[in-house]
Order: structure tokens, then sequence, then C-alpha cells
């Protein structure tokens, strides 16, 4: 993906252990298409070199507001007028004091003073000691950048560099990239809070053995993350799957389709979207036996009775959030042939504003994929693409048709 293709980063980094991260984290941002122009204060300079910095970035990294390269003697302006953002990482607590107070006494913060607020967003990436990030001083000076418009990322917990373990350490370098990627995501679904169902269920036949499926909750899980960066609340509610849940996404893990459907209706009650993207079993064995199911010798197998599940999605948009217009709810389809007949009519017999349909065999385990989304005025289709690119497009759709 080329998330941040066009985009122009300023990275600061301010003194701190964590600014070796700073140098796999501006990799990561070239590599995702960004164009980076390094900056850094003199106490970086003791924990990491500009030579290491310009080597990554490909760019001459900038140390002082004195540089005579710029031909007008003014970095702190040339520097923030072409930048799409303003990131810092790490982000010391030293440094917020000063921006708090805006200080202007070396380049990065000069130039963090004399952006153009409107059009450089700035975002700080923490970085400090658990006593000094839980410190009064420092929680206060976040609350006061937070009001004065700056984005305050998150701090990661575990072990520090100084031997402690806590809240105050630098987010991972992939971590933060995928905080700018959202960053720059239209926040359509601002203030929506956004169930999603994703993954297979697996239905117990004994303690060792089950029914399962082929889906990989990567549709699902795509479609969480972008509805995340669109500025949603996410709840993802997921069956077994090998995926790591997306950044600042609430998941909730489930086994069969009894599971799912306890959770989905508890987590519905807030929710004002609810997009089924689980490969749902259909079936689950009408009893699951206590004790593993032995071969008795005689050559002949067990006989499994079924039960059908509950249909997840048709018993939320019967719900009377959903029929009341409070939650709109979205189906998927995975059918193997005649797409378009097969989504009409599920999206009618599931009774919800929006079915999407895809091809099931195309479309298991498979990194990309192609949508036919099917509503009342009729069918578009959204071509083949990354799951999350489809699932960015998706939630502009959802999006599109709630505003209306
Ligand atoms: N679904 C659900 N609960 C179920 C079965 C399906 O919530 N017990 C949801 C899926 O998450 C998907 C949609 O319903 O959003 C379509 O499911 P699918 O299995 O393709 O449709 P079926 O109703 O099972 O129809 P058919 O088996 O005829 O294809």
């Amino acid at each position: 993906m080329n998330d941040l293709a066009g985009k122009h980063i300023v990275l600061g980094l301010t003194g701190g252990i964590a600014c070796y991260k700073a140098a796999e984290l501006c990799r990561a941002l070239v590599k995702e298409g960004a164009t980076v122009q390094v900056v850094m204060t003199e106490a970086a300079g003791q924990f990491i070199t500009p030579v290491t910095m310009q080597a990554l970035s490909n760019r001459s990294v900038y140390t002082s507001q004195w540089d005579g390269r710029e031909a007008n003697n003014m970095a702190h302006i040339n520097l923030s007028r072409e930048a799409d953002a303003i990131l810092i990482a790490p982000c010391s607590a030293d440094f917020m004091a000063k921006l708090l107070h805006g200080r202007a006494d070396e380049l990065l913060s000069l130039m963090c003073l004399a952006r153009p607020r409107e059009s450089v967003p700035l975002l700080l990436a923490p970085a400090m000691n658990r006593e000094m990030w839980a410190h009064p001083a420092t929680q206060r000076n976040v609350a006061q950048l937070r009001s004065d418009g700056c984005t305050v990322l998150d701090v990661g917990s575990g072990d520090q560099a100084c031997g402690e373990t806590g809240d105050g350490r630098m987010l991972e370098p992939n971590e933060l990239l995928q905080d700018v990627i959202a960053f720059f995501q239209p926040k359509v679904l601002a203030g929506q809070r956004v169930l999603v169902t994703a993954g297979p269920t697996y239905e117990a036949i004994d303690p060792v053995r089950g029914i399962t499926n082929l889906s990989s909750g990567k549709m699902g899980f795509a479609i969480a993350r972008a509805a995340q960066e669109a500025g949603a609340e996410v709840t993802l509610v997921a069956g077994p799957v090998a995926l790591s849940a997306p950044r600042g996404v609430r998941r909730v893990d489930v086994k069969s389709a009894s599971n799912m459907l306890a959770a989905c209706v508890e987590y519905a009650q807030a929710a004002t979207i609810f997009i089924a993207a689980a490969a749902v079993a259909d079936w689950r064995p009408t009893v699951a036996a206590d004790q593993k199911i032995k071969k008795d010798g005689s050559g002949q197998p067990p006989t499994l009775g079924f039960v059908e599940n509950a249909d997840i999605l048709a018993t939320l948009a019967q719900s009377a959030r959903a029929q009341g217009g409070e939650m709109f709810c979205v189906g998927f389809a995975a059918e193997s042939h005649d797409l378009l007949a097969h989504a009409t009519a599920k999206r009618i017999r599931k009774g919800v504003p929006l079915l999407v349909g895809n091809i099931g065999p195309a479309t298991f385990g498979q990194d990309d994929n192609a949508l036919l989304l099917v509503d009342a005025a009729g069918s578009i289709e959204i071509p083949r693409n990354s799951k999350l690119a489809l699932a960015r497009q998706l939630v502009a759709e959802i999006a599109r048709r709630m505003a209306h």
C-alpha cells in the first residue's frame, strides 16, 4: 500500500532513548510513500546521529535555526510551510512543556510555533519514564496541548529502558505508522459506534474436534480498521482467526455462532452501525460431547445430528433499534455464482438496507477482492482492490447512505 503517497511529513526528534525507534519509523513512513524531512534537537543528537536519519530519509537533516543552507535563513518558516503534518517522535516531557508555553529557543520548537495551525497539524508521540508520564505536570500539559489543537498520540506500556515497567514508552514504529495513516483518513464516521463481525465460527463436536470454514477474517478486520480510521468507535466480534486487532479497536473473541450472537446482542445495544462480515456456520452439532468421541471398533462412524444456528444479521436487523432507524445494518453474501440475483434476494430476506456481495471462493484468505453493493436503489460494483481499500470505500458508501 501507498497510504502516505504525496504526503510530506516533518519528523521531529527530541531527546529520549526512543530515538532508536525513530529510525525505523522514518523508514516506514518513506516506505508508505511519504517524503520525510527530519529535524532534530540537540538532545536528540545525543541518542542518534543526523547521519542515520539523513540516510533513511534521503534528505539532509536540520538541527539548528542558524543553518545557513536556507537562502533566507528561515528554516523554521520554510520547513513548516511545505509540510502536511509535523510529527514529533519521540516527544520528551521537556519538549511538551516547551510547546505548551510557546517557547521557541531552538529550531524544532520554533518551527512548531511558526507553523500555520490550520493547514499543518502537529502530532506528538510522547516517550518518557512512567513516573514522568504520570506526573500531574505532564498530564496537565497533555490536556492543555490537546485543547490547543495538538494530537497527542497514546503511549505504550511495558518494560522501559530505565528498568521500570509501566506507561510512557513510545509506541512502536508500526503503531505510529498506523496512527499517522489513520490521521489522514476523512472522518466520515465521527461519532458513530460500529459493530463488526469477522472470521469463521467454530462449532464443537467434542473437546478436540469441530466444524469451521475457511474464512480468514481479513475483510471484517479491514472494515473494523477503516471504520476506526474514519473516526468511529469500533467493536470487532471475531471468530477464531490468526489476525491481530487493528489499532484502537475493541476486540471481542468468540468461538461458536451462539457466542457470536450473544456478544453481538450485547454490543448492538449501543451500536449505530452493524456490519456482519463473519462467515457464521449455518448449523452446529445437536450436542457437543463432553468427552472425545472414540472409535468403538465396529468400523461404524458416529452419527451426528445438526441444528440450525440463529441468524445473527437477521436477528439484529429485526431489533427495535434497527427498525427504528437507530442502527444501520449491513450484510455480506458469499456466493459462487449469479451474484447480483442472490445478493438482491438475500438483502430482502435478511431485511437490511445494504448488502455486500462477493464471490466466496475468490475471496477467502485472499488479500484482495471485488465487491457488489446492493441496496433498494440498485447495485454498484467496487472493482478489485486490496481489502483495506475496499473497506474504506464501503465505509464511505455507508456514511453517504446514513447522511441521507
Ligand atoms: N449471517 C449471520 N448469522 C448466520 C448466518 C449468516 O449473521 N447464522 C450473516 C453473515 O455474516 C452475512 C450474511 O448473514 O452477513 C449472509 O450469510 P450467508 O451465509 O451468505 O447467507 P445465508 O443466509 O446462509 O444463505 P445461503 O446459505 O443460502 O447462502
